[in-house]
């Protein structure tokens, strides 16, 4: 199976954000990956609800939403109406992470949670079963162009064990430092979507990067 494409927007050129939306869209890519910063959580700001509703006006393929915010319980319905289709919380800053995932579902947007790269896999256990995808972090949050953490690869082999263990159909998300160097090794651990910011946007031919990328072996 060819993994999933989920471009981040977070390296896209803003001046040009049309462009770069139609270039998602003509490409092989599956999602837009929005990254939501809040400044708190993550020592960065990016965007917010108006830039993912204008996106989401001229997408063709579903917005997953990557909170890297506080509270992200108190913004479930925004998100929604703002056009996400998979919405994911960091387990970092979720106290009641069961009810917020079945916030999630009840609007009807696929559910995931996100992972630092710190925090144990196992932690996931109890409720592997109600996820739909889990985002495991493969640089510490907060910024594009960083690079991988060797370790992620072992963090995505123990995931893809526990899903299979609790035969969950929960999608792997590796997010962060993917490049065709080491796509190629997050695919092989176990990772089914793969998001990739600048070395899509940073480019010379984005297009055939997006490609290269979806062809992985
Ligand atoms: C980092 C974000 C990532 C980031 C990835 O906090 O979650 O989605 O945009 O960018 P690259 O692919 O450049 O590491
Ligand atoms: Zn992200």
């Amino acid at each position: 199976m060819k993994p999933l494409i989920a471009p981040s927007m977070l390296s896209a050129n803003f001046c040009r954000l049309a462009e770069d939306i139609q270039m998602v869209n003509e490409s092989e890519a599956d999602f837009f990956h929005l990254d939501i910063m809040d400044g708190v959580f993550v020592q960065n700001l990016s965007f917010g609800l108006p830039i993912v509703k204008a996106i989401h006006s001229m997408a063709e393929k579903p917005l997953d939403v990557h909170l890297m915010i506080v509270e992200p319980q108190r913004y479930i319905s925004d998100f929604k109406a703002a056009g996400a289709g998979m919405l994911t919380v960091h387990w970092e800053a979720s106290t009641h992470l069961h009810r917020t995932i079945h916030q999630i579902k009840n609007e009807d947007m696929l559910a995931g949670v996100a992972l630092n790269p710190h925090t144990p896999v196992a932690g996931l256990e109890d409720i592997i079963q109600d996820l739909d995808l889990v985002l495991i972090m493969s640089v510490n949050p907060g910024f594009g162009g960083q690079k991988f953490i060797e370790r992620s690869l072992h963090r995505i082999e123990s995931l893809r064990e526990m899903i299979l263990r609790n035969k969950a159909n929960t999608l792997i998300e590796a997010d962060g430092g993917i490049d065709q160097d080491t796509a190629g090794l997050v695919v092989k651990a176990g990772a089914d979507i793969l998001v990739a910011g600048n070395a899509v946007f940073k480019s010379p031919n984005p297009l055939e990067t997006i490609s290269l990328l979806k062809n992985t072996k």
